[in-house]
């Protein structure tokens, strides 16, 4: 394998929104996410003629060497996992790692940098693997990140495609009718998926009866979602987001902040609204209109928004 020596090499992944069914998703429900190509993780890796790999980021704070870090470190795993697949025993590049991904705010960051690592990796080698491969390694690393992963993240911002996911089932790609534009506005609160996954659990077999028929809910919604999203039902799917986030407050993973977005969202006129990802703190999404998006973001911005953003998934044409 010849390393591409001369040249720096760059790689990138987008971050993830969830539209239907977080956490129903870990206990094998379908779950609805899109990639958000608008903000994105990159990975540049540059040639060097000393026999050590040196990882820089300042969006993260890192500047240490592979050596050097943890063994159980998300982006040494990701780094060793690549070189083993692709057999190069004595590496020698640095790594600068940048991203405009909010990190630990529900929207995918440590599994962007996953797949953004592999990709430049790859291409410093001169190596093209299939992305089902770059989706296994990105959930290898997702294990370290949130300890019991369904693989919804690191699936939809490997194939950076609106996805309808469902644990042990072939990916299936979803094909909307239409247009959809969501903001999503960042509460500020930092949150560890892996806790809150946690949290979940244990409440799940504190009283799986109750955890069961809620999970079992969720999956049925988005069923339904996934048929309105074909049929372009844009005022359904509003409703199913408003009654994922009732199911997603029942089990215990909405928050008084959150609450006052989705509220705030709906009263200026968002179609639906709810958390996305793990819940408690990160962000929460909203689809609006073409009128209702500019007053749906000025109202978030106003109730304390730390970021907003619109991101747009375009289906096919009406
Ligand atoms: C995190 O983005 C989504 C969760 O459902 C966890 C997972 O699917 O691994 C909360």
């Amino acid at each position: 394998m010849k390393q591409n020596k001369n040249k720096t090499s760059l790689g990138s992944a987008p971050g993830k929104i969830i539209l239907f069914g977080e956490h129903a998703v870990v206990y094998n429900q379908p779950a609805i996410a899109i990639p958000v190509l608008d903000i994105r993780a990159q990975a540049e890796i540059s040639p060097t003629d000393e026999a050590v790999v040196q990882i820089h980021s300042n969006d993260i704070q890192l500047n240490t060497s592979f050596d050097a870090m943890d063994k159980q470190d998300p982006i040494r795993k990701v780094i060793e996992l690549i070189l083993i697949k692709l057999s190069i025993r004595q590496p020698k590049f640095n790594l600068l790692i940048k991203s405009d991904i909010p990190v630990a705010a529900g929207l995918g960051s440590g599994a962007a940098v996953s797949v953004a690592v592999v990709k430049a990796i790859c291409k410093f080698y001169g190596h093209t693997i299939p992305l089902t491969s770059i989706n296994e390694i990105a959930y290898e690393v997702e294990k370290i990140h949130h300890g019991t992963p369904s693989g919804i993240d690191n699936t939809t911002i490997t194939y950076e495609t609106p996805i309808f996911y469902q644990k042990n089932h072939p990916v299936e790609f979803l094909m909307p009718k239409g247009t959809y534009s969501f903001v999503i506005a960042n509460t500020g609160i930092q949150i560890k998926t892996k806790d809150i996954v946690d949290a979940v659990r244990q409440r799940f077999e504190y009283e799986p009866q109750r955890y069961q028929a809620i999970f079992d809910d969720i999956g049925q919604l988005c069923f339904s979602a996934k048929q309105k999203f074909c049929e372009a039902d844009y005022h359904g799917i509003g409703e199913l987001m408003n009654e994922n986030q009732s199911l997603l407050k029942n089990m215990g993973v909405s928050s008084q902040i959150l609450e006052e977005f989705v509220g705030f969202a709906r009263d200026a006129g968002a179609l639906g609204a709810k958390l996305s990802g793990a819940g408690v703190g990160g962000n929460m999404i909203a689809l609006v209109t073409d009128e209702s998006k500019k007053k749906v973001r000025e109202a978030l911005i106003k109730a304390g928004a730390t970021h907003t953003l619109i991101t747009t998934l375009e289906g096919k044409n009406e």
